[in-house]
């Protein structure tokens, strides 16, 4: 695997790669990489000729401070796992290579409604992060195919969203949720918990297959208060549990028997965040 620190470095080699016409498959990445994004370079691998993989700590879309100082970095076991599960490429920048006009200067995204309501209404400004740092890493990495993971849900349909907004000629895939035998979501912020908060932080997944199996048409009210409650003695402080249109992520407070729904949460656990989300007729 080669390593780019410069856009420049890694244009110069996509360049050359283009000549014998290459799919290329991208998965940006924050580090702290663990089985799920190994699952989405396993995916990259299995369907392009390309696999290029960036890690890049986006100050941009930590709406708090903190949390942006904690985020775990582990890059000689990163650059480890890439290695052997087959990247030909890893783009490493620093925050002058992928905001060279200065973080002040930063282009805002229409996103609408999408960065209205749970994450973004709980995290403003996090996805016009998200979206200018997949914008610059995609002008620097023009992929045919960028891979994202179904974990961060309302993430994935954001990205789509700014992809549709610039016209860029690249296919999403979302690749699945890997999860640990527990059923906890695997995530890089799952390495800040501690022994106890780790054993508590199954219950996220619990609450969600609970929604899933008592699903009934009518009032979902109920549900949601009931899952908020479960989570809030377990130790949470739950930010949203909520369902929405799994299409729209519209908010669905009755549901008529139909509508494909997804179940959403977010809750800290101590002063670590966690997300998780499941389609409830899968
Ligand atoms: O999901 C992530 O790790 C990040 O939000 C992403 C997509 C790499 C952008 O920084």
């Amino acid at each position: 695997m080669i390593i780019f620190k410069k856009a420049a470095d890694i244009g110069i080699f996509l360049q050359q790669k283009r000549q014998n016409n290459p799919k290329t498959g991208f998965v940006p990445t924050m580090g702290a990489l663990h089985q799920g994004h190994i699952s989405l370079i396993e995916s990259a691998r299995s369907k392009n000729d390309l696999v290029v993989c960036s890690i890049f700590v986006n100050p941009t879309q930590f709406n708090d401070p903190k949390d942006f100082q904690n985020y775990p970095i582990t890059i000689e076991n990163d650059i480890d796992l890439l290695e052997k599960a087959g990247c030909d490429a890893l783009f490493l920048p620093a925050v002058e290579e992928m905001y060279p006009a200065g973080l002040e200067n930063k282009k805002t995204y229409a996103l609408g409604y999408l960065e209205t309501v749970l994450e973004g209404r709980y995290r403003p400004g996090h996805f016009q992060g998200v979206c200018q740092v997949v914008h610059r890493l995609l002008t620097i990495v023009p992929a045919d195919r960028l891979y994202l993971g179904q974990k961060d849900f309302q993430q994935c349909m954001v990205i789509r969203k700014m992809i549709e907004l610039e016209n860029l000629p690249v296919e999403t895939v979302i690749c699945p949720t890997l999860r640990e035998t527990d059923g906890l979501a695997m995530s890089s912020r799952n390495m800040r918990l501690d022994k106890e908060a780790r054993e508590k932080a199954v219950e996220i997944s619990r609450t969600l297959l609970h929604i899933k199996s008592s699903l009934k048409a009518g009032d979902l009210s109920e549900l949601k208060t009931a899952a908020v409650e479960q989570l809030n003695r377990t130790g949470f402080k739950t930010d949203y549990v909520e369902i929405a249109d799994a299409d729209t992520l519209e908010l669905i407070g009755r549901w008529d028997g139909k509508q494909k729904l997804v179940a959403l949460c977010a809750a800290f656990l101590g002063e670590v965040r966690l997300i998780d989300n499941m389609l409830l007729q899968a």
